[in-house]
């Protein structure tokens, strides 16, 4: 049996993400997305932490879809706007503003920033919850520079203007944003494909118990259940930084 595995985004560009990097672990598994599942209202992101509105959009996806559901939360934080647009970064120029008006904002508020100030990291946090109340959270940061222009079409969100530390060895002006990057050259460094294979331990290590739970009605929350190693990897909960 193939096990099915919920990713719990409105985000198209965030999903393809998120599906490429599962993808290449290799794993036997189904993904299943917002249009394979009954609609069901999007969760208000009240929390001023990356973790926490990760684990509120994937509690919401498994109570809603009974499946192990996979969700994120992400943004760049930049050192100049004291770690801002943070968790704010998708809707930072205001609801309704697309991801250039963002992007242009951010340029503007630090146009007086020099190059060796504008340092940030986008974050990622991944939460995976199963539908007997499992709850674990991986964190993935991509370190680096914002840029004094956009530059690339590629990636998406403030991609145009983000410079990957592992960038800095390019000579000047030959250094690539994230959305001049291949997909797999960003996967390979990224905040969202660091905090994913970090997830992919434990996740392996739930599917492999799934005959025994996924496929009843209910499940089995008796934790001396020995066939049932509920932290393969020992990574319950944990906070992973990926620091180059
Ligand atoms: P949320 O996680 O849906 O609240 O929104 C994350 C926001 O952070 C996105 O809408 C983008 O603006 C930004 N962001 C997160 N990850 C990336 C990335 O990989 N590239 C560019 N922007 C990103």
């Amino acid at each position: 049996m193939t096990a099915k595995v919920f990713l719990a985004t409105n985000n198209a560009k965030k999903l393809a993400e998120l599906r490429r990097i599962i993808d290449e672990q290799g794993l036997d598994v189904e993904i299943l997305t917002m249009g394979d599942v009954e609609p069901y209202p999007e969760p208000a992101e009240t929390e001023w932490t990356f973790e926490g509105n990760a684990l509120i959009k994937a509690r919401a996806g498994a109570a809603h879809s009974g499946l192990m559901t996979v969700a994120d939360d992400s943004g760049l934080c930049i050192d100049a706007l004291g770690g801002m647009p943070g968790v704010r970064s998708a809707r930072w120029a205001g609801r309704g503003h697309d991801d250039l008006a963002n992007l242009e904002l951010v340029l503007a508020q630090i146009d007086d920033v020099p190059e060796d100030r504008r340092t940030a990291r986008f974050r990622a946090v991944v939460a995976l919850v199963t539908p007997d109340g499992r709850e674990f959270t991986f964190e993935g940061v991509m370190p680096g520079r914002i840029a004094l222009r956009p530059r690339g079409l590629g990636g998406f969100g403030y991609d145009p203007i983000f410079v990957p530390d592992s960038q800095s060895l390019a000579g000047r002006g030959l250094a690539l944003t994230s959305a001049q990057m291949t997909p797999e050259m960003k996967d390979a460094i990224s905040h969202r494909g660091r905090a994913i294979r970090a997830m992919m331990p434990t996740l392996a290590g739930l599917l492999k118990k799934l005959p025994s739970w996924y496929d009843e009605d209910d499940f089995d929350d008796d934790d001396d259940d020995d066939d049932i190693d509920d932290d393969p990897a020992g990574m319950a909960d944990a906070i992973i930084y990926y620091v180059e």
